[in-house]
C-alpha cells in the first residue's frame, strides 16, 4: 500500500531569485495573490489588496489588515458543553482598512477590470521589503496613465506603514483625483464548516468612538466589542505636485476620506505619499494613543518614503546576512526558500508579548492563533539565524505562564498546561480531542527552550524565565502521568492526543512520552545547574513555586521509568497503546478529491483507522535522533510513511528531514519540494486563507537539518551534509553562541567557514573540526555524497 504519488503543480509565479512577480491579473487567483503579496512587520499585517478595490468583483477579494495580538473575544456557544471547555474565543481582528487610495482620471474611476490595462506588473522585492505595482491604464474615454505604487510596512517602525502613489498623464491634460481613505467598517468573512478557517460572525467587532481630521492628520478611534481594547488608526499625506491642488475632506459613517484634485499637463507626474499608523491600548494607555500616532506620522513625513525605504533595505540586509539560504541550480526552490524566510520575518512578533500565528499576519485562517507550530517549527529558524527573535518567542510563553497555571488547575492538574491555541495565553480550542488533549505542547515548549539555550548559550534566559516554565510544566507531567502496575510500574500518560490529529485521546502516545522523558531529564539537570551556579535565583524560585528536592528527583524517576510502546513483532514503536491493532485506512479506494480526509469523513471514522494526518513518531525520530540507531529509524519510517496523508502542511518537511537521514535523497527532495513552494504553488489549495508559517520554517529545517544533517547533540553542532542530485550546491548560515558559521555544500565537498567569532568546535560526520575566524575547512566530496547519518 502506498499513498497517492505527489506531483508538483505548474508554476503559478515565475521564478526569480529575490522577488515574487505577477504580470497579469485574474479575478479567480486574486485571493491567493493577496496572501502571497502580503506585507508585514511582525505587528501590522496587510494583505496584498489593491488600493482601489475590486469593481463589481468584491467576492474575489479578502481585504485584510491585522495587528498581531489584537483580538476580540466572543462567547463560544456549545449546544452540549462540559466542564472546563473554553468559554470565550479569541480571534485576531481584521482592523480598519487604511490601504484605500482611489483614482479618478478626468471623471473615470480606475479599476483593474474597467477600461483597458495595457501593462501590469506587481513585484514583491525581498531585498528591499517593498511591494511595487505598475499599471498602464487607459480609461474608457481613452486617457492613458502610468500608475506606479510602492507600499511598505516598516520593519523598523512597529506602528507604521506607507504607500507612495504616482500617476503620470501619458496622452492628455486634465485632472487627476486621488482619494485617500480610511474605512472603519470591516466586513468579516462568512462562517464555513472548514475547521481551519474558524468562526465567522457578521456582527462588527470594532465600534467607532471618535473621528477627527485636522490639517495634518485624520484619525479614528474604535473600541472592540468584547475585549474593550481601543484601536487608533491614523493617516497623513505628503503631496508631490507642481501645481495647486484642491483638498477636500469628508466623513461618511466610518469612512474618512481626503481627496486631492490635481491638475496635470501631458507627460506630467503627480505623486502622493500616504503614511498610516496603528496603535492600541494593548500596548499603551488609551490617553496616549492620539499623541503617539501623531509622533509616528510626523517622524515618517520627516524622513519621507525614500529614506524609509532605505532603512527598510538596511534592516533586511542585516536579516539576510544570517537567514539567507542559497540553492545552486534550482531557481524554483531558491525563490521558495527566500520567500519563506521573508514571510516569516514579516509575521513574527518580536516584542515578547506577541507570537506568530499559524497563518502569520497574512489571513484569517486559524483566527490568528499561535500553536505548537511556534516552538517545533518556527523557533529553530529564529534561534539559529536571529536569536533575539527566538528569545522573544519564548518570552511570550513566560509572559503567559500564569494563564497556563490557571488552565492546569481547570484540568484538575498541578503545574502549568499551555493552551493548544491562543492569542493571549488562554485556551481557545473548542474541540478538545484535537486541542487541549494535545498536552505535548508543554514538552514542545520545553524542547524549544532547551534548544534555544544550548544553541545561544543564553543562560540568563534559562535562569530568569526558562527554568520556571520547565519546572511548572514538568510538575504538570508528574501529576498527569502515573506508575502503572499493569505495565510493570512504568510511567504512563493516558488520554492524550499526539501531533497526529487523525488519532485522538489515546494512552501512551509514543511521541508525547519520549518528549516528556526528555523534558523531565532536562528539567532535572536545569534544577541542578541553577542550584550550583545560581543558588540565589534557585532558592527564590523554589520558594516562590514551592519546589522541593523530592519533587525534582521524582521527575528523573518518572523519566527513567517512562513507558514507550514498542511492538516486538514489527520491531517498531507503536504510535500509542492501540494504534497498531486498528484497521489500516483503505488508501487504494480513496479518490484524490476525498483529501484532506478531515473535510470528508467524520472524526470517528478517521480515528478508527491506522492513518496519519502528519508526522508523529517520525517527528520524534528527528527531534530525539540520538536515541535511535539508524536501522530503527529506517524500520519505523518505512512503517509510518505510507500511512501518512500529509493533510497537515506540517508534515512533509519532517518526512523530508528523516528521508535525508535514512539515505532516501529522492524522497527527501520530493518532500522538500512540496514544502518549500507550498504557498507559491498553492499546493494545499488554501493559500487564499493565509500562508502556512510552520511549513515555511519547515522548509528551512529541511535544508539545514535534512540535507545539511545538522543536529545539536549535547550543545555541539553536528553536520552530515548530503547533496540531492538535482542541485549543484547549497549554502546556509548558522548563529551559534554569537558566532556565525557558513556551510557551503557542493559536488566537490563541504566548506565550513567561521565568518564571525573567535573559535568554534563542530562535528562533521562524527569527526571533530575546530574552526578559526575567517578560515575555511574543506571536506572532500566522497565524504559527503551518498548515505549518511548524523553522528
Ligand atoms: C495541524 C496542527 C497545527 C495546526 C495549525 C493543524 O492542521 O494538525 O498540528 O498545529 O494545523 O497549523
Amino acid at each position: 500500500m502506498k499513498m497517492r504519488p505527489y506531483e508538483h503543480p505548474e508554476a503559478l509565479y515565475p521564478y526569480h531569485d529575490w522577488s515574487l512577480l505577477e504580470d497579469s491579473y485574474q479575478d479567480e487567483n486574486n485571493q491567493r495573490s493577496e496572501s502571497v503579496f502580503a506585507l508585514g512587520n511582525g505587528y501590522i499585517g496587510m494583505r496584498g489588496n489593491f488600493e482601489e478595490g475590486y469593481h463589481g468583483t468584491s467576492g474575489t477579494s479578502v481585504t485584510g489588515n491585522y495587528l498581531n495580538g489584537f483580538y476580540d473575544s466572543e462567547p463560544i456557544v456549545y449546544p452540549e458543553g462540559a466542564y472546563g471547555y473554553p468559554l470565550r474565543n479569541q480571534a485576531m481582528l481584521n482592523v480598519t482598512n487604511a490601504q484605500i487610495m482611489e483614482l479618478i482620471i478626468n471623471g473615470h474611476t480606475f479599476h483593474m477590470n474597467t477600461g483597458k490595462v495595457h501593462r501590469y506588473k506587481r513585484e514583491l522585492d525581498m531585498k528591499g521589503g517593498i511591494l511595487h505595482r505598475m499599471v498602464e491604464w487607459e480609461s474608457p474615454a481613452g486617457h492613458l496613465v502610468l500608475i506606479r505604487i510602492q507600499r511598505m510596512v516598516a520593519l523598523q517602525h512597529k506602528h507604521l506603514a506607507a504607500i507612495h502613489y504616482e500617476v503620470t498623464a501619458l496622452n492628455f491634460e486634465g485632472t487627476v483625483v486621488i482619494t485617500s481613505v480610511m474605512d472603519g467598517e470591516v466586513i468579516r468573512s462568512e462562517a464555513t464548516d472548514d475547521p481551519r478557517l474558524g468562526g465567522g460572525n457578521t456582527e462588527p467587532n470594532l465600534l467607532i468612538e471618535d473621528v477627527q481630521h485636522s490639517e495634518s492628520l485624520a484619525w479614528m478611534k474604535q473600541r472592540t466589542r468584547y475585549t474593550n481594547f481601543v484601536l487608533a488608526t491614523a493617516m497623513s499625506h505628503t503631496l508631490h505636485s507642481l501645481s495647486e491642488s484642491r483638498v477636500t475632506k469628508k466623513l461618511d459613517g466610518e469612512r474618512i476620506s481626503v481627496q486631492f484634485a490635481l491638475p496635470v499637463l501631458q507627460g506630467e507626474k503627480v505623486a502622493l505619499t500616504k503614511y498610516i499608523s496603528y496603535h492600541t491600548s494593548k500596548d499603551y494607555d488609551e490617553s496616549e494613543l492620539m499623541n503617539r500616532a501623531s509622533d509616528v506620522l510626523q517622524m515618517a513625513e520627516g524622513k519621507g518614503f525614500e529614506e524609509l525605504a532605505r532603512e527598510q533595505q538596511v534592516f533586511l540586509e542585516k536579516f539576510w546576512r544570517h537567514a539567507d539560504v542559497e540553492i545552486g541550480g534550482d531557481p524554483a526552490l531558491q525563490q521558495g526558500i527566500r520567500f519563506n524566510a521573508f514571510q516569516l520575518l514579516q509575521s513574527v512578533g518580536r516584542d515578547g508579548v506577541t507570537n506568530i500565528g499559524a497563518k502569520g499576519l497574512t489571513g484569517e485562517g486559524y483566527e490568528g492563533h499561535y500553536f505548537w507550530d511556534t516552538e517545533m517549527y518556527i523557533l529553530p529558524f529564529f534561534t539559529y539565524t536571529q536569536p533575539e527573535i527566538g528569545r522573544a518567542l519564548l518570552e511570550f510563553r513566560y509572559n503567559t505562564l500564569d494563564k497556563a497555571r490557571e488552565r492546569a488547575a481547570v484540568m484538575s492538574q498541578k503545574g502549568a498546561l499551555y493552551p493548544w491555541r491562543t492569542i493571549d495565553g488562554e485556551e481557545n480550542s473548542a474541540f478538545f480531542p484535537a486541542g487541549t488533549a494535545q498536552a505535548h505542547i508543554n514538552a514542545d515548549i520545553a524542547y524549544g527552550i532547551k534548544q534555544y539555550v544550548q544553541a545561544t548559550g543564553d543562560d540568563e534566559f534559562l535562569v530568569t524565565k526558562g527554568a520556571e516554565i520547565l519546572f511548572e510544566t514538568s510538575r504538570f507531567w508528574a501529576d498527569l502521568g502515573h506508575f502503572n502496575p499493569t505495565r510493570g510500574g512504568a510511567f504512563c500518560i493516558d488520554a492524550v492526543t499526539g501531533p497526529d490529529e487523525y488519532t485522538a485521546i489515546v494512552n501512551n502516545n509514543a511521541y508525547t512520552n519520549l518528549m516528556v522523558q526528555d523534558q523531565l531529564r532536562y528539567s532535572y539537570e536545569t534544577a541542578g545547574f541553577l542550584r550550583e551556579q545560581y543558588p540565589e535565583h534557585y532558592q527564590r524560585l523554589a520558594l516562590e513555586i514551592g519546589l522541593t528536592e523530592e519533587e525534582i528527583k521524582g521527575w528523573l524517576h518518572a523519566a527513567d521509568h517512562m513507558f514507550v510502546p514498542f511492538d516486538d513483532e514489527l520491531g517498531i514503536y507503536a504510535q500509542d497503546d492501540t494504534f497498531l491493532s486498528k484497521q489500516k485506512w483503505d488508501f487504494d479506494n480513496t479518490p484524490a478529491d476525498q483529501y484532506p480526509l478531515l473535510l470528508n469523513f467524520h472524526p470517528l471514522v478517521i480515528y478508527r483507522h491506522q492513518v496519519l494526518k502528519q508526522a508523529d513518531l517520525v517527528m520524534a525520530l528527528f527531534l530525539l535522533g540520538e536515541q535511535f540507531p539508524l536501522e530503527d529509524k529506517i524500520r519505523n519510517y518505512n512503517y509510518y510513511e505510507p500511512l501518512t496523508t500529509h493533510d497537515s502542511s506540517l508534515s512533509p518537511c519532517i518526512h523530508s528531514i528523516v528521508s535525508a537521514e535514512i539515505g532516501d535523497l529522492e524522497g527527501a527532495y520530493s518532500y522538500f519540494d512540496r514544502t518549500v513552494r507550498m504557498d507559491l504553488d498553492d499546493i494545499n489549495r488554501n493559500a487564499k486563507d493565509g500562508l502556512h508559517t510552520a511549513a515555511m520554517s519547515g522548509s528551512w529545517m529541511s535544508i539545514v537539518n535534512g540535507f545539511g544533517g545538522m543536529r545539536l547533540y549535547d550543545g555541539m553542532l553536528c553536520f552530515s551534509p548530503t547533496l540531492p542530485s538535482q542541485w549543484q550546491s547549497y549554502r546556509f548560515k548558522i548563529v551559534n553562541k554569537g558566532q556565525l558559521l557558513d556551510i557551503f555544500v557542493t559536488r566537490e565537498g563541504v566548506e565550513y567557514t567561521l565568518l564571525e567569532g573567535s573559535e568554534l568546535e563542530i562535528r562533521h560526520k562524527g569527526h571533530k573540526l575546530t574552526l578559526s575566524p575567517q578560515t575555511s575547512i574543506k571536506v572532500p566530496a566522497e565524504v559527503i555524497l551518498g548515505r549518511a547519518a548524523p553522528q
